[in-house]
């Protein structure tokens, strides 16, 4: 009697932890190759690699279950390691994301009012990359620039007062925030039309998609997109 409830409270106790490891299964690694500069320093002193790491962790859950809405783990696109490299400079760049390897640079911390602010809206961006679908290549890159500013919107890491005005811009793939503000009028036709678009894209993108989710061509949404915020082009 008293071993077999000694088993089942095992059995249940191993079961729960394993959840908990596939909730945060990421090891995340922090490396700063930028220790002796003005923004590696600054790094260290607001954030540090411990406190990255956190950041890191928090970032990824919101991507998952709110921006991308994966709360089953197997829509998402995951890593053993997510490793972050600060660079002393990156040319043209904050940071730069390939897979599972981003490289940020120490002249954003040196720039940045807010270090711990400006390190989760760079890790927004970027761990977006990370983890999107994108079409295995085939998604337009100005699409995918356009999701990742996406979530920095939603993670309200960005003051809308110095972003670009709904309804502004040329085209709906224009990329940044411009596409970002278009893909948040989408989620008003259709409720979570953009982690709707991403679960379509994982094996191959067409234009299409748009239609498929909202009942409208892409074309038609711009246009709706324009005259709704009174600018007509
Ligand atoms: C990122 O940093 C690593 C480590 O310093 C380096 O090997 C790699 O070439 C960098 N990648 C890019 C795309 O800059
Ligand atoms: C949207 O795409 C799915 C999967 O390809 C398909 O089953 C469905 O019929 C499409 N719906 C519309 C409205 O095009
Ligand atoms: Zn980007």
């Amino acid at each position: 009697m008293a071993p077999y409830s000694i088993m089942s409270i095992c059995i249940v106790l191993t079961i729960s932890l394993h959840f908990q490891e596939t909730r945060s299964a990421i090891n995340y690694q922090v490396i700063n190759e930028a220790t002796t500069t003005t923004g590696g320093i600054k790094f260290m002193e607001k954030l540090g690699i411990s406190g990255a790491k956190q950041m890191m962790a928090e970032v990824n859950n919101f991507i998952w279950n709110t921006v991308l809405e994966q709360t089953n783990p197997v829509d998402r696109l995951t890593y053993n390691t997510l490793e972050l490299v600060i660079k002393p400079d990156i040319v043209g760049a904050d940071g730069i994301a390939y897979g599972n390897k981003i490289n940020v640079s120490a002249i954003f911390f040196a720039r940045v009012p807010d270090v711990k602010l400006g390190f989760k809206h760079l890790m927004c961006h970027e761990m977006t990359h990370s983890f999107q679908w994108t079409g295995e290549g085939r998604t337009p890159p100005m699409l995918v620039e356009g999701i990742a500013d996406y979530t920095t919107l939603r993670a309200k890491t960005v003051d809308r007062a110095l972003f670009e005005k709904p309804g502004q811009g040329d085209r709906w793939d224009q990329g940044y925030h411009i596409t970002a503000l278009f893909l948040e009028y989408c989620d008003t036709v259709t409720p979570s039309f953009t982690a709707k678009l991403n679960k379509m894209m994982r094996k191959t993108y067409d234009v299409t998609f748009f239609q498929n989710i909202t009942g409208k061509p892409v074309e038609q949404l711009w246009k709706d997109y324009k005259s709704n915020y009174g600018q007509h082009k």
